[in-house]
């Protein structure tokens, strides 16, 4: 099975919330039956829905059911019961074994007229992308690879400010999860160590001068061992298994990063973006570096003395004279 959707309250989000609570003990097909107001072969089917997605279930005839082991897939129902968000994730997860881009599928409910929050998950992706339509390597079962839609009230320009969102929440999310020290470089990238660790993708379809969806991807590299990158990349790669020599559960960061970026999502609202702008300084080493910004209509070489509160990186020259950038390739010399 390559895709599952997740509404909550369905039977099989309730028969795994049984098989959950009495982990390890037999459970009659009877009992659940009589518990789910179900046939007995209609358990039997939803059970078997539960293992293709990867839980460890054991059925024996005139015993029942015992669910021996929840596996570390992104599943959408472990993320779902851990979140504390009241709208991200909180409607459908749809969850996909292998997909070309999870922005993709976000698009495409997004245009179907999906709500704000739908959340779309990959354990692999075949054509992961990146900013500049660059390949975001994506190999199965190690990382996250996540997309939500949002439907914000905010003009198009917000987008920037809202990578810059995304990466506080996403490097909050690494540090308070891992322990990690996780840095951010301008526009889109968290770093670890000076390696990159996780990208971001905004993505937006616009109507009249308004965001009618925004979609944001993330990719965070989570237990991929550094083998497993392109050669040529591993000196600028990283992952949490690098850095930490342990695996890390995938469903943890995630829900973290979910429920933080939710709060200063809603906090926008009454807030704006300046505690958004604060909090992306502190956790950047590029403010006062000397730097080179190739951008599409340029190269910059100078100092980074700001980030403005409309999300443009201010870097000022030699003659002293500043350039508001949107976007870029940075390097800091
Ligand atoms: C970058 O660093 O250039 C951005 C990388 C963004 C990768 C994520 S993984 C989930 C989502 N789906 C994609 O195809 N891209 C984003």
């Amino acid at each position: 099975m390559n895709k599952t959707t997740l509404r909550t309250a369905l039977p099989q989000n309730i028969l795994l919330d049984v098989l959950k609570q009495n982990q390890g003990k037999w459970i009659s097909g009877e009992a659940l039956a009589r518990r789910l107001s179900m046939t007995r072969s209609a358990i039997w089917k939803k059970v078997g829905i539960l293992k293709e997605e990867g839980y460890e279930i054991e059925s024996i005839p005139h015993r029942g059911y015992r669910l021996i082991n929840i596996p570390d897939l992104l599943l959408a129902q472990e993320i779902h019961d851990g979140l504390q968000t009241s709208v991200l994730g909180k409607r459908d997860i749809h969850r996909y074994v292998s997909t070309d881009s999870t922005n993709n599928r976000a698009k495409e409910l997004a245009a179907y007229g999906a709500a704000e929050g739908a959340l779309v998950i990959a354990e692999e992706q075949a054509h992961g992308r990146g900013r500049l339509d660059r390949p975001w390597f994506s190999p199965g079962g190690e990382n996250i690879y996540a997309s939500f839609i949002l439907r914000p009230s905010l003009p198009p320009s917000a987008a920037s400010r809202m990578v810059l969102l995304t990466a506080v929440a996403a490097a909050e999310a690494l540090m308070e999860t891992t322990g990690l020290r996780a840095t951010l470089k301008w526009p889109n990238d968290i770093l670890v160590s000076g390696r990159k660790i996780a990208g971001i993708l905004v993505e937006m379809s616009v109507e009249m001068d308004a965001v009618d969806y925004m979609i944001v991807g993330l990719g965070i590299n989570v237990n991929s061992p550094a083998e497993r990158f392109p050669r040529n990349s591993r000196n600028k790669i990283t992952s949490v298994l690098m850095e930490t020599g342990k695996p890390f559960s995938r469903v943890h960061l995630l829900t973290r990063f979910l429920e933080l970026f939710e709060e200063r999502y809603i906090a926008l609202a009454t807030a704006g973006f300046e505690p958004v702008i604060t909090r992306w300084k502190t956790l950047t080493d590029i403010m006062g570096k000397q730097a080179t910004v190739r951008t599409l209509s340029g190269s910059y070489t100078g100092v980074i003395t700001d980030m403005d509160q409309d999300g443009f990186l201010i870097i000022r020259n030699d003659q002293g004279a500043a350039t508001r950038l949107f976007s870029g390739d940075i390097t800091v010399t």
